[in-house]
This record gives structure tokens, C-alpha cells and sequence, in this order.
């Protein structure tokens, strides 16, 4: 079969895209497609796939709750999948109470935004609806969203109708200004963010990506970052969201990567790989502190305006379901710790390749950053359309990657062999060195 060019793909040029390969099925690892072609899915089909394509636990899942129900709303309604999804959800992660679904990551951090706006009116501090996040952080790409982890790059087009945040600089260990220490430099940001805190009482939540910066190129926090940050929020009465669409669920090397940062956020968004990356389900926790000031009498009108079609869908929380337990059964997190090294071995051979600026590796997450000089650290420019040219090249060693602009993202399923994630390494070696040719 060939593409048949009526779909519109995300972030495309499709001007330069004149064929897709289609691809027909996954097993394990492989995604394989019309020709009998088959590629590692590097990406994890969009960071949300851990156990691989077709995991036989997973397809019965959804096999055996699509016969009993498929869909049944959660307006007025419960459906037994999703409650008993919530109260695991609940106990897997510390401070929380309440869980609020909806279908993706973007609309995950739209709902905890409207929440902390609303918790601020119900409990009568009506002043405080504004947001500080940090500079280069990603949320999605629903309006709210695209506010609050606004990427020039990419969202230039919309900014005169987003809504105004306040942006504090992030710590980024390979673009310091000159002369700075990494630790110097954090501690500037901390004191920004104090600073932003102490002056605005507007200030109603401080939004970042907990443990890394995913979507703006696999940037990770120094150790001890969040929890700083955390303990600001609480200091200053500001609302602490954090977004574990990208982070959560082992990507990092933690299950709750809030706990392992020692960090307590008052809300909480969980995406991608909640189902093991096989049917959009999202959602978003909050504590009692939070729900409680959203019970009340009608006149008052505190009751949260939000759902969707689709939240609780029980097919997507059933899988989740069974998804959570393998995670269990297998010890996948003990095994992702183990597994991380593998990464950190080959850091220094990567780091060596003409065009490689900076390598950064954290659990089953490594960012590869590709400059034009490695001393002046200029990114390649998008223009050279680099994701393009590693996609194209990155097929012949029978690899699949999706790059961000000029870093190459290795976002593995999280239960990928040491074999294949070997085979991946390699042939990400190998397409960067061609590629450099062209750069
Ligand atoms: C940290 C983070 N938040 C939110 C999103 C948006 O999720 P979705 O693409 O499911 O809307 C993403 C997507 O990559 C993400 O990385």
C-alpha cells in the first residue's frame, strides 16, 4: 500500500513529504511497513510506547473490554475501569486524592491550568490568575498550553493570542554564560523565581516539566532543582504543577519521577505512557487541599467546568490497568536503572562525532545536540531541515527517529532488549556521521 496523501501529518512540511511509508503492523521493538520493511521504533511511537508494539497482555486487554464496554461517559456515570484506574493512580502517587481524565497530554495540563485558576476564585483570592514557568519548557499545543511552555520556534505564529506567563531562565549545563558554574547558575534561576514570587502576589501556580525538559532538547535538572522549586511554591503560597506526560512511568529511570526529586506538587499530569502507549488516556491529580475548595453549595458555583467526550473511556483505563501491572510483574523500573548504563557507556564515542555538541543521557532518555561548531555552540540551522535528512538516513540502518529541530532524540519503548537498544545506538552513530557530511 502507498500513502494515499489525504492526511495532513504534525509538524510537517508536507511540500518536502511527497511519500510516507506506511507502516501496517508492530511486533515488539518493530514497526514494519507495507514493503515488509522493517524499523526500530527509536521514538517509542511518540515517547509513549513501553513494552513494544503488539504485547499480547495488552491487545487481550483491550480485546476483552471492548466486548463488555466500550465507552460510557462519566457525566452523571461511573464505569468500573476508570475507578479502579483512579484509586491506583491515587496510590502509586504520593499527596494526591483526586484524578481527573482526559485523552492527551495537552489537554492533561489545560485541565490542571483551569484548576489552579479555579481553586484561587473558589477559596476568594480572586487576584491570583497568573502563571510563572520556566524559559524553553513544553506543554503541548492547545492555547493554555502553548502559553505557559511557549516555544518560539514553533508557536510564533499564535503568540499575539496567548495569554501573558512569566518566564524565569532554566540551568542548562551546555549553554552557561561564560565564566558561570553550573551551580552558580542555578542558584541565579532560584533566586529569579523567589524573586518573581516575592514581588507578584498575582501569582497563582508555577508550572515546569518534572526532571527534564523532554520536548526542548533532554534537558536535565541538576539534582535538587525541583525540590528547591517545590519548596518556594509552598513558602510563598504559589500552586506547584507539574507535568509528567513525558517524564512519568519510568522514562527517567523512576516511576513518580516527583517523589524521586523529592518534590510535592499540589497537581499532577500523567500522559503517553500511562497505557503503555496503546490508547490515549491522560490524567490529572490533585490533592485534598485542591478538591476540597471545589465542593460547595450550587448557588456558589464552585463545582470544576471541564470534561470531554472521551474522559474515562473504559478500554484506555483498562489497559492502563493491565499496563501498571506488568510494570510490576516484569520490575521494569529496577531493570530501566540497570539498562541506563548502557546509554552512559557510549556517551563519550558519541560525544566525539563531528557536529556533536553536547550529549545529555538520563534512564531511557538521551538528547543529542548538533551544532555547526562545536566551540561557538550554534545550532545547525532549521533551515538544513535536519530532522529530515537523520529520518531519511536513520531508515537505511533500519531505525526509526523523530528528531526536535537539530537535537536527536533516543526515546526507546522502555522495555527494549540490550541487543536492540544496542542495534539503536549503532545506527544512530552511524546515520549522525553521514548526515555531518551533508551539514
Ligand atoms: C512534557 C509534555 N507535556 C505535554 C505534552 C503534550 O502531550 P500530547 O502530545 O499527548 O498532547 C507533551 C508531548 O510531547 C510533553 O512532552
Amino acid at each position: 500500500m502507498k500513502s494515499k496523501n489525504f492526511v495532513w501529518h504534525p509538524y510537517t512540511q508536507m511540500h518536502d513529504w511527497k511519500e510516507f511509508d506506511v507502516i501496517i503492523r508492530g511486533k515488539g521493538m518493530w514497526l514494519i511497513d507495507s514493503n515488509g520493511n522493517k524499523l526500530l521504533d527509536g521514538v517509542a511511537s511518540m515517547w509513549c510506547n513501553v513494552w513494544g508494539h503488539s504485547k499480547k497482555e495488552l491487545v487481550n486487554t483491550i480485546i476483552n473490554q471492548s466486548k463488555k464496554l466500550q465507552h460510557s461517559s462519566l457525566f452523571n456515570l461511573t464505569n468500573d475501569q476508570s475507578e479502579l484506574l483512579a484509586e491506583k493512580l491515587v496510590r502509586i502517587s504520593p499527596g494526591m486524592m483526586k484524578v481527573f481524565y482526559s485523552d492527551n497530554g495537552s489537554t492533561a495540563m489545560e485541565i490542571a491550568f483551569k484548576m489552579a485558576l479555579q481553586y484561587w476564585q473558589n477559596v476568594g483570592f480572586k487576584s491570583k490568575n497568573k502563571f510563572v514557568s520556566l524559559k524553553n519548557g513544553y506543554h503541548g499545543d492547545t492555547f493554555g498550553a502553548m502559553s505557559v511552555g511557549y516555544v518560539p520556534l514553533f508557536f510564533s505564529n499564535y503568540k499575539k493570542n496567548l495569554f501573558p506567563v512569566i518566564k524565569t531562565p532554566i540551568p542548562n549545563k551546555f549553554r552557561l554564560p561564560k565564566g558561570v558554574s553550573l551551580k552558580e547558575f542555578q542558584n541565579f534561576c532560584l533566586e529569579k523565581i523567589e524573586k518573581v514570587f516575592a514581588k507578584d502576589e498575582q501569582v497563582a501556580a508555577f508550572v515546569m516539566e518534572s526532571g527534564a525538559q523532554v520536548a526542548g532538547g533532554a534537558i536535565i535538572y541538576p539534582v535538587g532543582f525541583q525540590k528547591k522549586i517545590s519548596k518556594l511554591c509552598k513558602k510563598h503560597n504559589v500552586l506547584f504543577i507539574l507535568d509528567e506526560v513525558a517524564t512519568g512511568f519510568g522514562r527517567l529511570g523512576s516511576f513518580i519521577e516527583y517523589k524521586a526529586q523529592d518534590s510535592f506538587p499540589d497537581i499532577v499530569s500523567y500522559g503517553k505512557m500511562l497505557t503503555g502507549g496503546y490508547l490515549p488516556l491522560a490524567a490529572t491529580l490533585t490533592t485534598k487541599k485542591i478538591y476540597d475548595a471545589f465542593i460547595g453549595h450550587y448557588r456558589e458555583m464552585k463545582h470544576f467546568f471541564h470534561g470531554h467526550t472521551f474522559t474515562g473511556n473504559p478500554i484506555a483505563a483498562s489497559v492502563a490497568l493491565t499496563n501498571l501491572k506488568l510494570y510490576e510483574k516484569n520490575k521494569l523500573i529496577t531493570k530501566i536503572q540497570k539498562k541506563e548504563n548502557q546509554f552512559k557507556q557510549r556517551i563519550a564515542e558519541i560525544s566525539e562525532l563531528d557536529h556533536v555538541g553536547d550529549v545529555r543521557h538520563k534512564g531511557m532518555l538521551m538528547g543529542i545536540e548538533l551544532v555547526n561548531n562545536k566551540r561557538k555552540k550554534r545550532p545547525i540551522d532549521p533551515v538544513k531541515a535536519v530532522y529530515k535528512k537523520i529520518f531519511v538516513e536513520g531508515k537505511k540502518h533500519h531505525i526509526y527517529l523523530r528528531t526536535l529541530g537539530h537535537i536527536v532524540m533516543l526515546v526507546p519503548p522502555l522495555a527494549i532488549k540490550e541487543k536492540e537498544l544496542d542495534f539503536l545506538i549503532n545506527g544512530t552513530i552511524k546515520t549522525i556521521k553521514n548526515v555531518s557530511k551533508e551539514l
